[in-house]
């Protein structure tokens, strides 16, 4: 079921989510199911349980493997593959930083300059408990900090440090 996606403002964005505590849980499948249909239908690289009001450690991103590989989609978005993420933990591999674009379905239209670590291993488990550790880099590492920030209540303009790389998408890029 597609969901509505609060926005920055809201409270509810704010919160520390707590772990899920039980796997493989009717409830816990609705709620991926429902994370996934709402990332999908508003073309979003990634989405936490925050964003649809539910408060627990929960995200998802990536995207299914491209059916035609002519499509025109974005490269480094095709790279990371559609992944649920439960009660993640995120390691930095390194101190380097690189500086990103990012946009928020919570923070719709505006775009802002980021800087995130540019390696780093993630852990967690899936909806039915397998576990998940991955070493990844570059765009798949921003996605997985940015979707994480929303499980601490930080919205990325919370991250940013220059201001003047930050406005509105179709200014930005017309
Ligand atoms: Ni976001």
């Amino acid at each position: 079921m597609i969901r509505d996606i609060l926005k920055m403002g809201d409270a509810r964005l704010l919160r520390i989510a707590r772990p899920v505590a039980h796997f493989d849980t009717p409830e816990l499948h609705a709620l991926v199911a429902d994370l996934l249909d709402t990332m999908h239908a508003a073309n979003g690289a990634g989405l936490a349980a925050p964003q649809i009001g539910v408060d627990l450690q929960v995200v998802v991103f990536g995207s299914a493997p491209a059916e035609d590989a002519d499509e025109d989609e974005d490269a480094d978005e095709a790279l990371v593959p559609q992944t649920v993420l439960v009660n993640p933990v995120i390691q930095p591999l390194s101190h380097d930083m690189e500086a990103g674009w990012e946009g928020c379905l919570s923070v719709p239209g505006l775009r802002g300059m980021v800087d995130r670590y540019s390696m780093i291993r993630y852990r967690g488990f899936d909806p039915y408990g397998r576990p998940i550790d991955r070493t990844v880099d570059d765009f798949h590492a921003r996605v997985v900090q940015h979707e994480c920030d929303h499980l601490v209540g930080k919205l990325y303009p919370m991250r940013m440090t220059d201001f003047t790389k930050f406005g509105f998408t179709d200014v930005l890029f017309p």
